[in-house]
């Protein structure tokens, strides 16, 4: 399911309406609502007596999702903004509890392919990577502003990179030469740093994907959104209600699992997926991106 213009191909969308099970007059928050493909099966199950509540950091992929849900029959509120504010959102709108809420995390294909977004080290841009283009921070502000020390721990606890030390390292000296400001530049930093050349396919993954996806962590401070999100949903879920989170890499995974574990044990939560779901391998051949997904799904246990 890809959409012409969408840009977008959404991940384990089957297994994400099996575990959600969005039902007729369900109110739906889709915290990531993206190009709008996941949510758009939303609305077609929760019909014209239902409700889609969408948000999206990135103005670009919200117009894209209003596109995608124009016809939609049930209500649809979308709004601008992090899903951390989801809470407030609910209360603006007067919502006192929801029946879903899904979060499919990261970036998506159309933020990843624009090379002026600063994504992707495999085109040449500036280094942004900014979901929310009003944020302040930029992935150049950390590369050039953090110590050396920082920017190492940045890469090691957000993305497990083994060689954060020499990236780090490297980083600092380059930038005596002048501040790093474009993706191609940092590329070729990190491949000086690791001894590698990017261009050889030795290794699985791009030298670069761990430092790349560690700063755009940082940048949208993805992991406290998370934790904001895991947080607040206890309180936004009526019983019953059920959480869905699509996570892409080990470190969301673990928050995802942990917090999950935490309110099973507290009596809030009873898991829906025992393990975290994954692609079959027809989903994997065709849409890469989907092999590195996890979905977890847990349940509001009434009286909770
Ligand atoms: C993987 S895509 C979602 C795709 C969507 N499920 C679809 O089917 O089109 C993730 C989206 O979440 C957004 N996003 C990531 N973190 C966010 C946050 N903390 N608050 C709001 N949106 C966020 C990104 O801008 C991106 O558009």
């Amino acid at each position: 399911m890809r959409e012409a213009g969408s840009g977008h191909t959404p991940v384990l969308v089957r297994e994400v309406l099996v575990h959600l099970d969005p039902r007729p007059g369900d109110v739906v928050v889709d915290a990531t609502v993206g190009f709008g493909g996941h949510a758009r099966l939303f609305a077609e199950r929760v019909g014209r007596n239902g409700s889609l509540i969408g948000t999206d950091a990135d103005p670009t992929a919200l117009e894209q999702a209003r596109r995608t849900l124009a016809d939609a029959e049930c209500r649809v509120h979308l709004w601008c903004g992090n899903f951390a504010d989801a809470p407030r959102a609910l209360i603006d709108l007067r919502v006192e509890a929801v029946d879903v809420v899904f979060a499919d995390l990261g970036v998506n294909s159309a933020q990843l392919e624009d090379a002026g977004r600063g994504f992707s080290f495999q085109d040449d841009g500036p280094l942004d990577m900014r979901m929310d283009p009003a944020l302040k921070t930029t992935a150049a502000d950390l590369v050039n502003r953090l110590g050396e020390r920082e920017l190492s721990d940045l890469f090691y606890h957000n993305a497990g990179e083994m060689g954060s030390r020499r990236i780090a390292r490297e980083i600092c000296r380059e930038r005596r030469e002048g501040r790093i400001v474009t993706t191609q530049r940092l590329v070729s930093v990190i491949a000086r740093a690791l001894h590698v050349d990017p261009l050889s396919r030795r290794s699985k993954i791009h030298p670069a994907t761990r430092t790349f996806m560690a700063l755009r962590m940082a940048v949208n401070d993805e992991m406290g959104a998370l934790h904001a999100l895991l947080d607040a949903a206890p309180g936004m879920l009526r019983p019953g209600g059920r959480i869905g989170v699509i996570t892409f890499h080990s470190v969301e995974d673990r928050a995802v699992k942990q917090d999950f574990q935490r309110r099973k044990n507290e009596a809030i939560y009873e898991p829906v997926t025992k393990k975290p779901v994954i692609a079959g391998a027809e989903e994997r051949a065709r849409n890469p991106r989907s092999r590195s997904a996890k979905l977890r799904v847990a349940r509001r246990l009434p009286g909770a």
